[in-house]
């Protein structure tokens, strides 16, 4: 079965469960639930009383967003990039590390890991993650594939993430979390926030200021619920008509998809470095995802050079020049090569071509993937040395699994 039929059956079966869930217990296994499992659970933990099992989405957040504070900060003018050289204080920092703790910095695991059978964070298993693999990086929200809770509030997520901080600086490497999510069009994981048309919509009004407004909007309702990194936005161009994920680009026109990479990076990022109503961006997928050679997501591709200089490269050579912090590489193999452990993409056409000087993360899984679906290595050991002796890769979204570290 492709990703992309899962996915679909997921969405049917969680359709299904929210109706029969009402008239008892559905039969269900753990693997219909997609990335990140919900595995049963048993009524009660450890005197923690567990929410009934299997209910996909159930609500565990019942602040009132409507009353809490309102704030206007002042906007930083300017705009900020990536620099040439590390920051002293983060440099200094890097030094102390043992081996362990960088490799530890270099993992980042879905927040669904930690969530408690109660839909609260699990500070136990936060703390085994940060004791026994000194992880550096987290992302999604509790309610995102594997979890099984609805939507936080900005002041509920917020004081999650603050929880996870206040953990991080204590264990591990005592080394703030680097967190971030998916809010690709308006802040669509948190709950009251802006929701703006799929990027496709907005691509369509060829309005750039009114996508750099929403970018706007949705760079503070992030900071507000505490999210200092989105990844977005997806400037791959939607080519191939089969392509599932079209919806979430500005369309396949290089010149729009250019224009409109620095409208978003711009909204939101602005001066990302001062500027407490912005967030660092993550632009996507580095590069060629969006015409996979039968449609389905996630297939191989081949593109000749001159095509992926003239159409797939310009869109990410803007929101460089705009500033993008950081990149996330593309999923699947461009012409007979896993662009994760390429040299040649992620090295010489993005770092040394285009330039690119900030963080580098991968999509979700894909070192695994290397050996599980790209099959051009045969183990971790294989699929790790060559991401790490070939690229520019910083940090592996690893998702779920801890065998990385080791
Ligand atoms: C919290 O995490 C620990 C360690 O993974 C696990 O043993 C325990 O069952 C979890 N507790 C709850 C309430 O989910
Ligand atoms: C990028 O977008 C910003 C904000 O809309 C605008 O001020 C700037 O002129 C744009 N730059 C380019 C190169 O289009
Ligand atoms: C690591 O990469 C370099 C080129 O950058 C290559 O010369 C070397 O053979 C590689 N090492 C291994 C063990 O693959």
């Amino acid at each position: 079965m492709t990703k992309g039929t899962k996915r679909a059956l997921t969405l049917t079966s969680i359709l299904l469960l929210a109706l029969t869930s009402s008239l008892g217990p559905a039969s269900v296994s753990a693997n219909d639930v997609g990335y990140g499992e919900q595995k049963p659970h048993p009524d009660e933990i450890d005197g923690v009383k567990c929410l009934p099992y299997p209910v996909i989405v159930q609500e565990t957040d019942n602040t009132k967003w409507e009353t809490s504070d309102t704030y206007t900060l002042p906007e930083v003018p300017g705009t900020a990039a990536p620099l040439d050289k590390i920051d002293p204080d983060v440099s200094e920092m890097l030094c102390k590390l043992t081996i362990e703790e960088k490799v530890g910095q270099m993992m980042q695991i879905m927040m669904s890991e930690f969530m408690g059978c109660d839909g609260n964070l699990n500070k136990t298993a936060l703390i085994d993650w940060m004791d026994n693999w000194k992880i550096g990086s987290i992302l999604d929200v509790p309610s995102s594939e594997g979890g099984k809770y609805a939507w936080y509030t900005p002041p509920k997520l917020a004081d999650v993430l603050d929880e996870i901080q206040e953990v991080a600086t204590k264990h591990g490497s005592k080394i703030p979390i680097l967190y971030g999510t998916d809010l690709v069009h308006g802040g669509n994981y948190i709950k009251g926030a802006t929701i703006f048309p799929q990027s496709i919509g907005m691509a369509a009004t060829f309005n750039l200021d009114l996508v750099n407004k929403g970018a706007k909007i949705t760079a503070k309702d992030a900071r507000v619920a505490g999210v200092p990194w989105v990844f977005a936005p997806i400037l791959d161009l939607g080519v191939h008509k089969n392509w599932p994920r079209i919806y979430e680009g500005y369309g396949e026109d290089p010149l729009l998809v250019s224009k409109l990479a620095n409208a978003t990076v711009s909204g939101l990022q602005g001066n990302y470095r001062k500027d407490r109503n912005k967030v660092a961006t993550s632009i996507k997928h580095f590069i060629a995802y969006g015409v996979p050679t039968s449609g389905l997501d996630r297939e191989s591709r081949m593109v000749p050079d001159n095509t992926l200089m003239e159409y797939y490269v310009p869109p990410f050579e803007a929101a460089i020049k705009s500033g993008a912090a950081t990149v996330m590489h593309s999923y699947s193999i461009l012409n007979q090569e896993s662009v994760v452990t390429s040299e040649y993409y992620l090295k010489e056409l993005l770092r040394e071509k285009l330039k690119f000087k900030g963080m580098m993360v991968t999509d979700m899984s894909e070192i695994n993937n290397i050996i599980n679906e790209h099959y051009t290595a045969g183990d971790l050991n294989q699929a790790i040395h060559q991401t790490m002796n070939y690229t520019s890769v910083d940090l592996s979204m690893i998702a779920t699994d801890h065998e990385f570290g080791r």
